[in-house]
């Protein structure tokens, strides 16, 4: 059963909280138990009334004041328990789904939309902690009372229980088989949302572009398809909602008039007192709102469900593997690869069958057209794919016996997309070395040449108030200042004019030195001076030695190198 199921993975990662929440279960038992005592005491209270039994009016009265007191002392801790227990839950959903995001591998991160996984963890995740808060707080509890009062109502008389409670299970079995298509519902309605904010966010990033190839009625078209798949899925569910309107009100009501028909035919008939079937109509009326006000809830929870479901959708994400162990260096040969072929979809290899060496403070190029694996070969080597065979060795060690973590300290890296994050020039270089001191992150940015820019102002999203040549920098500038032992570079200074290129290229080879360096670039000029040039051509190595050395073979880096010259010629 999906419900059972749902609990089951929740509680999974909750299972230190287990104890806890037996107590709070065990609480809210004795505190309901001692609410029906109460009840059940108000009906002995009555027949010694209709006794005229003075003394055991006064016993009765006693023993209520007595059980009202205890009811109240338990009160507290059923609520402190319940709310410190429901936000303690609530913390560990977020911090475990947070945490499988940010371990998630650049392969699941590739596959996903990022408006989707946005509607999941804002969206989904926000109503889901909701839920789990109405469940803690009201549903718990009613299902508790519903448990405890109809066991009192059975402990008062057993015919006249078996009589009116008689219904529950089939208003049970009935909104059982409508619930299961309301959670179905319910999930294609989040996943359409998910679809419907990816378009968003689409919209929103490359607005200038969808202006500029005048865009705007396809983009909303897509968005409003998903807007109609939305408000369909919602309708569907809450007409088989309706559905079982009729009869919860039912159920609301019927059983009390079976209660007090049948009830009285017994009081008349003698197998029950009048004060005992008050009692029993305080316990089963209770009993029957608990219940109805549940089901009138079922929606929630299925809903619940279908979003725990798309939850559950990234607790089960590929995860990078970070269980290595090692941590520290075997050798001191920096980058080793073996025989390494990699795809990213199958059957459509992008490296085939590469091997090289890199020797400490060696600084080398990785020169080829565009498309020919060139980015990838610093993806495997930063751990963010795995080779589909062969092996990388980083320091002596092979890439997945490294705890990733720590394999990353020593590695700075410049991505092709030169990403910054919301927050100041200042903020962006200094993420990532955050210990280090406000001279040393100046210096860095004065390296690149940035310093004649106002450091503290807003860089905006994805640094949209930044030039790209600027943006650049940043990067170039962080990873300086990171200063790891391997400084990978994918075409740091393609946005660059040469007054610039120059500028970075001089601060790289002030503060790498003794580093190991490795760059990709398509200028030709920027790399001329690296001690190893390693030409790729579709996925393999197809040259390497120094400029000197590739130009007097003559083959595919010369004709790479020629044709640029001619293009500046
Ligand atoms: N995340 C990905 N999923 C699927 N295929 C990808 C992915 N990234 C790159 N590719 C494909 O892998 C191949 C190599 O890409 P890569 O980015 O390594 O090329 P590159 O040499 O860096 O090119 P460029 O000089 O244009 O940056 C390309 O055919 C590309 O389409
Ligand atoms: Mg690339």
């Amino acid at each position: 059963m999906r419900f059972i199921h749902t609990i089951r993975r929740f509680m999974s990662i909750n299972k230190d909280y287990l104890p806890a929440f037996y107590l709070t279960l065990g609480f809210l038992l004795v505190n309901q138990g001692l609410v029906a005592y109460i009840n059940y005491t108000i009906g002995n209270l009555t027949d010694s009334i209709t006794a005229a039994n003075l003394t055991a009016f006064g016993t009765q009265l006693l023993l209520l004041a007595a059980v009202q007191l205890l009811h109240l002392a338990t009160e507290y801790q059923v609520n402190y328990r319940v709310n410190h227990l429901s936000e303690c839950f609530v913390k560990r959903l977020r911090i475990h789904t947070y945490k499988k995001i940010t371990n998630a591998s650049m392969k699941w991160l590739d596959e996903n939309q990022l408006g989707d996984i946005i509607s999941r963890i804002n969206g989904d995740l926000n109503a889901l902690v909701n839920q789990i808060n109405t469940f803690m707080t009201w549903q718990l509890a009613g299902l508790i009372t519903f448990v405890v009062y109809t066991a009192a109502c059975f402990f008062i008389h057993v015919k006249l229980s078996l009589v009116s409670f008689g219904i529950v299970p089939v208003l049970a079995i009935l909104q059982f088989l409508t619930g299961r298509p309301i959670a179905k519902l319910c999930e294609k309605r989040s996943a359409a949302e998910g679809q419907a904010n990816s378009v968003f966010v689409g919209l929103i990033g490359g607005l200038g572009i969808i202006k500029s190839f005048r865009s705007e009625q396809h983009f909303s078209q897509k968005y409003n398809r998903q807007v109609d798949k939305t408000v369909a899925a919602n309708v569907k569910s809450f007409s088989l909602e309706f559905l079982m309107y009729p009869l919860q009100i039912l159920m609301g009501y019927l059983p009390n008039i079976i209660t007090l028909v049948f009830g009285s035919y017994l009081v008349i008939n003698g197998e029950l007192s009048i004060g005992m079937l008050f009692s029993y109509i305080l316990l089963s009326t209770s009993a029957m709102d608990s219940i109805g006000s549940l089901s009138w809830q079922v929606r929630n929870i299925y809903d619940t469900i279908g979003i725990s479901e798309r939850i559950f959708g990234i607790w089960d994400i590929e995860e990078e593997n970070t269980d290595g162990r090692l941590i520290t260096k075997a050798t001191d040969i920096p980058v080793t690869f073996e025989h390494i072929q990699f795809s990213y979809r199958p059957e459509q290899p992008v490296i085939s069958n590469i091997s090289f060496t890199v020797r400490p403070g060696e600084h080398i190029a990785i020169v080829g057209a565009s498309g020919s694996g060139k980015s990838t070969v610093m993806k495997l080597l930063s751990g963010f794919y795995t080779a589909d065979a062969g092996t990388i060795f980083v320091f002596g060690n092979r890439l997945e016996d490294w705890d990733k973590e720590r394999l990353r300290e020593h590695i700075s890296y410049v991505g092709q997309d030169s990403f910054l994050f919301p927050g100041s020039i200042y903020s962006n270089v200094a993420l990532g070395s955050q210990h280090a001191s406000e001279e040393r992150i100046l210096a860095c940015i004065r390296a690149v040449g940035l310093d004649n820019l106002n450091l503290h102002t807003p860089t905006g999203e994805r640094g949209v108030l930044l030039s790209g040549g600027q943006k650049q920098r940043v990067c170039v500038a962080r990873a300086l200042l990171k200063d790891a032992d391997i400084l990978l570079m994918d075409e740091p200074t393609s946005a660059l004019d040469t007054e610039s290129e120059y500028y970075v290229q001089q601060a790289v080879k002030e503060f790498a030195v003794e580093r190991t360096c490795i760059t990709i670039a398509h200028r030709l000029s920027t790399i001329l001076h690296t001690d190893r040039i390693l030409c790729m051509k579709d996925g393999q190595i197809v040259e390497t030695g120094s400029h000197a050395e590739l130009m007097e073979r003559g083959g595919v880096y010369k004709q790479l190198y020629l044709k640029q010259q001619n293009e500046f010629a």
